[in-house]
Order: C-alpha cells, then structure tokens, then sequence
C-alpha cells in the first residue's frame, strides 16, 4: 500500500487501506517521540503555514510541533492579525503564501469546505485542521490511533459519541474512521443535536443515555458547539449535565475496561465530570500526544514519503 494524495481533506474519501497506513506510519513517529533526540530531517527545505481562521489550542500547537519535529519551516498566521481582515479573500491569501513557496497550507476555517474550495487551485497541499461542522480528519485519525493502540484493534468494537452530534465535525470525521475499520457506531445526545439521519450512516442512534453507554467499549464525549448553534437546541447546560453528562453512575455502565475519551476544550461538569476526565480509564491526554505521531504521520506521507523511510 502506497500513499498518493496531494492533499487531506476529510476521511469520508478515504478507504480503510490508507486510514490504516496512516496509523502505521503514525506508530512509527510516535516511536520517533520517545527517543532522545525527537526530531527528523523528512521535511527540511519545505515551508509549512498554519492558516488558522477560527480559535484553536491543541490542533495549533500539535501541527506547529510536528512540522519542528520534522524539520520543516513553520510559519504561524493569525487571522485576526492579517489582511483577511482587510478583505483579502481567502483565495488571494494562500496565493501569495504560495508566492513564498509555502509548500503546505493546514486550514481551519469556519466554513465547511473550505479545504476542498482551496485544493481545486492551489499549488501547495492542502490540510484540513477543522471546517465547519464538516470534518476533523486529523482528529478522527489520532482518536482511532487511540483507541486501536490501546486495545488492539477497531473493528468489533462498541464506540458511543455522546453529545452535540449535529454540529461536530469530530463527531462526523470519527465516524467515517470507525465505520471504515469496522466499529459499531452509537450516537447519544438530545435530539434536536442527534438527528435520525445517522442511521443512513451505519450508526445506530438513541437519545437515552443509560442505552448508549452500557457495555461500550470507548465513549467520546463531545463540547457543546454554542459557536455554531443559531438557536436554542436544549433548554440549558444544566439540564445538558444532567440528562446527557458522564457521571460515575452512568460510568459504571460501560464495560469495566472502556475508554474515557474527548477531543478537548473540556467543560468539565458538563460532559464530563471531573473525576471521570481526570480518572484511570480517561485517555483524553493520551489522545493529545497520540496527535503529534498522527499529524507528523500526515506531513510525511503527504510529503511524498513512504513508511519505514523515516531516520
Ligand atoms: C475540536 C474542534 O475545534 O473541532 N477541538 C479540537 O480540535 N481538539 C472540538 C471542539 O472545539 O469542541
């Protein structure tokens, strides 16, 4: 199995084979992380931008890191410090970062499809870092990575995403990853944020709680997107604790070795209790360092390098 894409857009194009690979050679470089010296010459000479639009913590740094650990140069823009808040549309922005030989653009944008509007011109490969409600492949990948690492496999097991399913893109770029590598999916939430047309997916969907998590092997946990929602979608957040939040009582339902999982920003005591995100079976930290090895994964096999090519 070879790599050749130009660019990574989402996962619901990908098949199984190069979800897979990636994860592979994801393993690789997270192998890489544990040396002494972390870092590798894969992509010296090459130019990475980080275009982010919208606010991010993690996805930033983890790109911005991973780039360093490869070698590349890293360029930081900061929309809100740029002429796209002088007009400048978004077009015109990556052709002149193109003009100084940025080799790969990784976008996060407020709009769903933005990456895929980008790679019908550009020259540079394109990386989606989040668009819109659409997807999050680089999140779907290291929570799969994360799973798969910790219990050996994908496919049979009972994966849960619980919360605002309507307006995540983690939520849809994690099912592309878990229906492909063969998981059962289980979508949990209020309704107005769990609609049916999931079941079109392959997910099976429920809005009672107690059903979602019981025997589940992984729950992900999801914030509430309030940024994107343009109406009231429940009545409160504490009513969202209450009715949809992970508690110890509904905790001790999933089977006893199950994965604590959730892509952060947490709210605590809202999704998550505290004890539960800080707790034995939670991986959320495991999940951020997991998303170094995936996304330098990424660069390189979009980078044009193979697995087993790293040194
Ligand atoms: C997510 C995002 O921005 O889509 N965070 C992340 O990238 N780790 C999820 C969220 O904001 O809730």
């Amino acid at each position: 199995m070879t790599w050749n894409r130009r660019h990574l857009l989402d996962l619901q194009s990908l098949t199984a084979e190069e979800i897979t690979l990636i994860l592979d050679v994801a393993r690789e470089f997270r192998a890489v992380g544990e040396r002494d010296v972390k870092k590798v010459g894969v992509l010296q000479g090459r130019t990475v931008v980080n275009l982010f639009v919208e606010p991010s913590t993690r996805t930033r740094i983890s790109f911005e890191l991973a780039a360093l650990r490869l070698s590349a140069d890293v360029i930081n823009f900061t929309a809100e410090a740029s002429s796209l808040k002088k007009g400048e549309t978004l077009k015109d922005t990556v052709r002149n970062l193109e003009s100084m030989s940025a080799d790969f653009v990784i976008l996060r944008h407020g709009a769903s499809g933005a990456p895929h509007f980008l790679s019908r011109f550009a020259r540079c490969h394109i990386i989606n870092a989040g668009d819109g409600a659409h997807e999050h492949p680089t999140q779907g990948l290291l929570d799969v990575f994360t799973i798969r690492e910790r219990k050996g496999r994908i496919a049979g097991l009972k994966v849960t995403i619980l919360g605002d399913i309507l307006y995540s893109r983690v939520a849809r770029s994690n099912i592309w990853a878990l229906l492909k590598l063969g998981a059962e999916v289980t979508l949990c939430g209020p309704p107005t944020l769990v609609p049916r047309v999931f079941e079109q997916w392959g997910c099976r969907v429920t809005w009672n709680v107690h059903e979602a998590v019981r025997g589940a092997d992984v729950v992900n946990l999801l914030r509430i997107q309030h940024e994107r929602q343009r109406k009231t979608m429940f009545p409160s957040t504490g009513e969202y604790a209450a009715l949809f939040g992970l508690n110890q009582a509904r905790a001790s339902l999933l089977h006893p070795e199950a994965l604590i999982m959730h892509p952060g920003p947490i709210n605590r005591g809202v999704e998550i209790e505290s004890e539960l995100a800080d707790g034995e079976r939670s991986v959320i930290l495991e999940q951020v360092a997991n998303g170094l090895a995936v996304r330098m994964a990424v660069l390189h096999l979009i980078n044009g390098g193979q697995p087993g090519q790293i040194c």
